[in-house]
C-alpha cells in the first residue's frame, strides 16, 4: 500500500471545505488514482468502485483503448469547436450513434457536454419539429439541474428547493412504480387525466422518459408500459424522447435500455458512460426531426470535444460488441443472484429490481437513514456505493461491467457486511 502523505486526505478535505461550494456534496473520499474497478485514495487506501462516478464507468476506470485514443488525439489537437472547423472524431461518434440506433429510421446526432444539456437540446428539437411547446415528464424522473431540466426533475430536495421560478410548460404524469402500488394502467390513466385537466395533448411536443429511472430509484418501466405510452404519443402526434443518460451505453446489457421494450423512440439522449470518463452527451433522432432546426440553432463551444469523441468511439465500439453484451448478462446474473439472497435474509430490504446490470435494492421504510448508513458502512469497508430514490432509500449498484467475478463477489461481500452493520438493532440479518 502506497502512503504518500499520512494526512493527504485530510489536507485536501480541509482545502475543499474552505474553497469549494458547499452545494456540491461530497463524501469523505479523496481520490488519488483509479484503474478498472478500483480506486485508491490520497492515503493509499483501496476501494472497490460500485458507483462509477455516477454511472460513467460502465467500462471501468481508464480502459486501455480509451486512454490510448485520448493520448493519440491529445497529440493532434485538443479543441476545435465544431462550429469553427469540422473534425472527424465528432462525425465518427455520430456515425456510431446512428449504427447503434434502436430502430430502422435514418438518424442524425448532436453532441454536447452533459446529460442536462442534451435533454434541453432534445426538447428544443422536439419543439421546433412539432411547432408545439408542452413537455410531459413523469414521477421519479431525473433529467438534470439546469433551469429547464430542473423543472423536468421530480425531486424537490435537494434539486429544486429555493431555485425557482422554473421553466414553464412542463407537466408531470404519474410514473409506474409497481413496488409502491402504481401499475402501468394507473400511470396511463393519470396521463389521460393530465390531458383532460392540465394540458391539451395537441400542444405537447414530447414526453421524456428514462426506460429505467435512475436517480428516482432504479425503477424499470414495466414491459407493457413503454409500447403503450408510445402508441398514445403517436395518437396525439407527440414525440417520444428516450433519456438513456444513465440506463444507456451498455448498462442493461443492450446498448440502450429501450431495446428491451421493442420501441423505436423519436429522439434518444445519451451521456455519462458514453465518454469513457470524459464529458460527452448526445441527442440522436430521426433525421427529419433533428434537421428541423436550422443551422446555428444547435451547438455550443465545447460540445463534442475531440478528446471526448476519441474516447467515445472506443466506448461505443466496445458496448456494441457481442462479447460486451454477453459479459454484461453474466454480471447481471451474478449481481441479481446475490441481491435476491440478501433480500431473503434482511427483512429491511423490500425489493430487488432493475434491468440487466442496472440493479438496486429498495428498503421497505421510505426514509433515507438506512440507505445512508449502508453507504457509510460500505465506504468504511472499502466499497463505494450510491443511494438514490425519491425517498433516498434505494441502494444502486453500478460496478464496471468489465469487473471480474472476484471483484464483484468481494464487493457484494462488503455490501452484505455493511447491510449487517447498518441494520444491527433494526432487524438482525440471519
Ligand atoms: C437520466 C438522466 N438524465 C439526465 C441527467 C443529467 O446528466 P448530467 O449530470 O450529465 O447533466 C442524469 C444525471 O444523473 C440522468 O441520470
Amino acid at each position: 500500500m502506497r502512503v504518500e502523505h499520512p494526512a493527504a486526505s485530510d489536507r485536501v478535505t480541509q482545502a475543499r471545505q474552505r474553497y469549494v461550494a458547499r452545494g456540491v456534496s461530497t463524501p469523505r473520499l479523496v481520490v488519488d488514482r483509479a484503474e478498472g474497478a478500483t480506486i485508491w485514495d490520497a492515503d493509499g487506501r483501496e476501494y472497490l468502485d460500485f458507483g462509477g462516478g455516477i454511472a460513467c464507468q460502465n467500462l471501468g476506470h481508464r480502459p486501455a483503448g480509451v486512454v490510448r485514443a485520448i493520448h493519440e488525439q491529445a497529440d493532434r489537437y485538443l479543441h476545435q469547436c465544431f462550429m469553427v472547423g469540422t473534425y472527424e472524431p465528432y462525425v465518427e461518434v455520430c456515425r456510431r450513434l446512428s449504427e447503434l440506433w434502436p430502430g430502422s429510421s435514418p438518424t442524425k446526432s448532436l453532441l454536447v457536454n452533459s446529460g442536462a444539456e442534451a435533454v434541453e437540446n432534445a426538447v428544443k428539437i422536439a419543439r421546433v419539429a412539432t411547432g408545439r411547446s408542452g413537455v410531459v415528464v413523469f414521477d421519479h424522473a431525473f433529467h438534470g439541474r439546469t433551469n429547464l431540466t430542473m423543472a423536468m426533475t421530480s425531486k424537490v430536495v435537494p434539486y429544486k428547493q429555493g431555485f425557482g421560478p422554473f421553466a414553464p410548460d412542463v407537466y408531470r404524469a404519474p410514473g409506474p412504480y409497481p413496488y409502491r402500488g402504481v401499475s402501468s394502467d394507473d400511470a396511463l390513466r393519470g396521463l389521460e387525466l393530465l390531458f383532460k385537466q392540465d394540458v391539451d395533448p395537441q400542444s405537447v411536443a414530447c414526453v421524456v422518459l428514462e426506460p429505467v429511472q435512475g436517480e428516482g430509484g432504479f425503477i424499470p418501466m414495466p414491459d407493457d408500459y413503454v409500447p403503450r405510452l408510445k402508441e398514445l404519443c403517436e395518437r396525439h402526434g407527440i414525440l417520444y424522447v428516450d433519456d438513456e443518460v444513465q440506463s444507456g451505453t451498455g448498462r442493461t446489457g443492450t446498448v440502450w435500455g429501450i431495446e428491451h421494450y421493442g420501441v423505436e423512440p423519436d429522439l434518444l439522449v445519451s451521456g455519462k458512460s458514453i465518454g469513457g470518463g470524459l464529458p460527452l452527451a448526445g441527442v440522436t433522432g430521426k433525421a427529419e426531426l433533428v434537421d428541423a432546426v436550422p443551422p446555428g440553432g444547435l451547438g455550443g463551444t465545447f460540445g463534442g470535444n475531440p478528446l471526448a469523441c476519441a474516447a467515445a468511439c472506443v466506448v461505443l465500439d466496445e458496448v456494441g460488441s457481442d462479447g460486451f453484451r454477453a459479459r454484461a448478462e453474466q454480471v447481471a446474473a451474478l449481481l441479481r443472484g446475490r441481491l435476491d439472497e440478501l433480500a431473503g435474509r434482511f427483512p429491511a430490504v423490500g425489493e430487488v429490481r432493475g434491468l440487466g446490470a442496472m440493479l438496486a435494492l429498495e428498503f421497505v421504510d421510505p426514509e433515507p437513514d438506512l440507505a445512508r448508513a449502508v453507504t457509510v458502512e460500505a465506504l468504511g469497508r472499502g466499497l463505494i456505493m450510491l443511494s438514490c430514490g425519491i425517498y433516498g432509500n434505494v441502494i444502486r449498484l453500478l460496478p464496471p461491467l468489465a469487473a471480474t467475478d472476484d471483484e464483484l463477489e468481494r464487493g457484494l461481500d462488503l455490501l452484505e457486511e455493511a447491510l449487517g452493520a447498518a441494520t444491527a438493532g433494526r432487524d438482525a440479518g440471519a
